[in-house]
C-alpha cells in the first residue's frame, strides 16, 4: 500500500483537540499517512496577521489532500473567513456532508440517510457587500451558470457512484426568480441528461426544512446553493443528534478538504469534551477519497461499535460523561477489532 502525504490544520477552539483525534484514529487504522503540519485560522492570523498564509494553499495544491480542524472568524467584524477564502483559492465547489443515523444514537425523526451536496463557491458567500447609504446596506448574491451547471453535474455523479436514487434540487425560485431561477434551470437541464439513471425533482427551501423535521426519510440527495446548503446542513445534524457527529468533505479540481460541519465551538474548547466524531467521520471520507474504503469501513465500523455498545465513552453532548480523549481512546480500541475487508 502507497504512503500518502496529508496536510494537517488543526485549526481553532476545540479543532485542535477533535482534529487530533481524528488524525490518531486515521493512523490506528493502519493508513500509512505522512502528515503535513500548518497552521491557518485565527491561531495563524495571530502569529503572521494572515488567517490563510500562501503555505497552506501551496501545500493542500501540492499533497492534493487536506484534513482540517474548523477556523474561528470574528462575528460582524475582523478578517474575511479563511474557509470562504480556502474554498475559492481551491476552487473547492463541492461540499459534501453526509447526514446519517448514527447506530446506537436513534433520535425520534426516524431512520436518515440523506447526503447534502453544497455549492460552495458564490452565491451570497461571494463577499460582495456594501454600504450604499448610511443605515443602508446591499449583500449581492451570486449565481452563475457555470457553477451551478457544475455543482448539479456532481451532484448527479456522486449519485451514480454512491447508488443513490434521487437528487433534490432546493431553491426560493417563487421569490429569487433570477438567481434561484438560474441554479434550479442548470439542475433540471443537467437531470436530463442522466434520466432513467437518477430520479430528479426539486423543492422551496422552506418547505425543505419543515419536511426534513417532520419526514426526513423522504430526501436522498439534496443539492443546494451556499446559503441554503449552510443552514440545512446544521438542521440536518440535529435530526441525528447534533453537530458532533456530522462529516464532510469538499471537493474541487485541485485538491480535497475534509472537515466536520462544525464550528470551532468557543463555548467549550479547552475542557476536554468535544465530540471528535464528525471529525473522525471527516477523516474516514478522507481515506475512501485516497483511494482506500477498506479503512474507511473499518473507522465508521469502529466508530458504530462505540456509539452502540460503550455508552460510557460518549461525550456529554451525546448524553454521557465522557471526554475526547476517553471517546477516542474507545473508537481506536474498536477501530483495531474490525477486520480490514480490502
Ligand atoms: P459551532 O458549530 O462552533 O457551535 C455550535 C454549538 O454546537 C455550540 O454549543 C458548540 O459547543 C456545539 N458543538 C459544535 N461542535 C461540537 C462538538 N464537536 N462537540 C460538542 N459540541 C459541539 O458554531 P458557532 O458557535 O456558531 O461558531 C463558532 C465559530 O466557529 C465561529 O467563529 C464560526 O465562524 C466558526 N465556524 C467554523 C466552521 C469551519 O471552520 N468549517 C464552520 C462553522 C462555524
Amino acid at each position: 500500500m502507497s504512503r500518502h502525504r496529508v496536510v494537517y490544520l488543526p485549526g481553532d477552539g476545540i479543532g485542535p483537540e477533535v482534529a487530533a483525534a481524528a488524525r490518531e484514529v486515521v493512523d490506528a487504522s493502519g493508513m500509512e499517512i505522512d502528515w503535513v503540519d500548518q497552521e491557518m485560522g485565527l491561531v495563524a492570523f495571530e502569529k503572521c496577521g494572515d488567517a490563510l498564509p500562501r503555505e497552506v494553499i501551496d501545500a493542500i495544491t501540492e499533497c492534493g489532500v487536506a484534513l482540517k480542524g474548523p477556523t474561528t472568524t470574528p462575528i460582524g467584524r475582523g478578517h474575511v473567513s479563511a474557509n470562504v477564502r480556502l474554498r475559492k483559492e481551491l476552487e473547492l465547489f463541492a461540499n459534501v456532508r453526509p447526514v446519517k443515523t448514527v447506530p446506537g444514537l436513534e433520535t425520534s425523526h426516524g431512520p436518515i440517510d440523506l447526503v447534502i451536496v453544497r455549492e460552495n463557491t458564490e452565491s451570497l458567500y461571494a463577499g460582495l457587500e456594501n454600504e450604499v447609504a448610511p443605515g443602508v446596506v446591499t449583500s449581492i448574491k451570486v449565481i452563475t451558470d457555470r457553477a451551478s451547471r457544475r455543482i448539479a453535474r456532481f451532484a448527479f455523479e456522486y449519485a451514480q457512484r454512491w447508488g443513490r436514487k434521487t437528487v433534490t434540487a432546493v431553491h426560493k425560485a417563487n421569490i429569487m426568480k433570477k438567481a434561484d431561477g438560474l441554479f434550479l434551470r442548470c439542475a433540471q437541464e443537467e437531470a436530463a441528461k442522466v434520466e432513467g439513471k437518477v430520479a430528479f425533482n426539486d423543492v422551496l427551501v422552506d418547505a425543505l426544512c419543515m419536511h426534513l423535521v417532520t419526514r426526513p426519510s423522504r430526501y436522498d440527495v439534496l443539492l443546494l446553493e451556499n446559503l441554503y446548503g449552510d443552514i440545512v446542513s446544521d438542521l440536518a445534524a440535529g435530526l441525528i443528534g447534533g453537530l458532533g457527529l456530522a462529516p464532510g468533505g469538499n471537493y474541487g479540481e485541485k485538491g480535497a478538504v475534509f472537515e466536520a460541519i462544525h464550528g470551532s465551538a468557543p463555548d467549550i474548547a479547552g475542557k476536554g469534551i468535544a465530540n471528535p466524531i464528525a471529525m473522525i467521520l471527516s477523516a474516514a471520507m478522507m481515506c475512501h477519497h485516497l483511494g482506500d474504503p477498506g479503512r474507511y469501513r473499518r473507522i465508521r465500523r469502529g466508530v458504530a461499535a462505540v456509539t452502540r455498545e460503550r455508552k460510557d465513552a460518549l461525550t456529554p453532548d451525546l448524553g454521557g460523561t465522557g471526554t475526547t480523549a476517553s471517546l477516542t481512546k474507545a473508537i481506536i480500541e474498536e477501530v483495531q477489532r474490525q477486520p480490514l475487508e480490502v
